[in-house]
């Protein structure tokens, strides 16, 4: 069984998605432990509730960036992960401390990468007349929202939607592609370094596009 642990900083509704999928027959991942910077992270009542380890630490009693992202990182490999999924956790990560960090770490964001990386990605779809809108899933390097992309999900722009009724369907389908992401890494057939995302030992050169619950190559999509 992969082992997860899951960075959050808001109400944890991946972090759920992920742990209902790790409870579901057959899966061959468990999330082991939930860890923020928020104390007041929905992410860390419904982890403790659900009797997995959390732990928050608070930024301001670090002196530096660094200081944090080593600290955190110290407390989450205690539990041992395979790997770490970020689910909504908000704080850029220091490139000195992902460099030191020998476990892959994911994340996902709520855009079609290398469209609209940091916030409000949303509105920005809607501001420039796009079609399509959806999420991503990608490997954590030490630029923000830049890393290889491992999967999407991809939702049609109505003309009807706002910022709102787009982050909701972007969220179910977040919902989706998280777990289906996390369950092909625990089955090893992802590779992931901060350049490549490889399939079976072969390189995408698109990433993954997720279809009625199935992860598939682009050109099969
Ligand atoms: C998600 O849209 C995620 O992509 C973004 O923040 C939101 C977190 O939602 N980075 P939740 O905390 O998982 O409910």
């Amino acid at each position: 069984m992969l082992r997860v642990a899951v960075l959050a900083s808001g109400r944890g509704s991946n972090f759920v998605a992920l742990l209902e999928a790790s409870r579901a027959a057959g899966a061959q991942f468990n999330v082991v432990g939930v860890y923020s910077d928020r104390a007041d992270a929905g992410a860390l009542k419904l982890a403790a509730d659900a009797g997995l380890d959390t732990a928050h630490l608070d930024p301001r009693a670090y002196a530096d960036r660094v200081g944090f992202d080593l600290a955190l990182f110290e407390r989450v490999l205690r539990v041992q992960p395979d790997l770490i999924v970020c689910a909504g956790y908000m704080r850029i990560i220091s490139a000195n401390a992902l460099a030191r960090l020998d476990v892959p770490m994911i994340n996902i964001h709520p855009s079609l990468l290398p469209r609209y990386p940091g916030l409000n990605t949303h509105a920005r779809a809607l501001a420039a007349g796009d079609a399509e809108h959806g999420a991503s899933v990608h490997v954590v390097t030490p630029e923000l929202d830049a890393g290889p992309v491992i999967a999407q999900a991809r939702i049609p722009i109505g003309h009807n939607d706002d910022a709102e009724s787009l982050a909701a369907r972007v969220l179910e389908q977040e919902h989706r592609l998280l777990p289906a992401c996390v369950a092909l890494y625990a089955k090893g057939q992802l590779q992931l370094d901060h350049a490549h995302v490889h399939l079976n030992g072969v390189q995408l050169s698109a990433p993954l596009q997720l279809h009625d619950g199935h992860l598939l190559l682009s050109e099969y999509t």
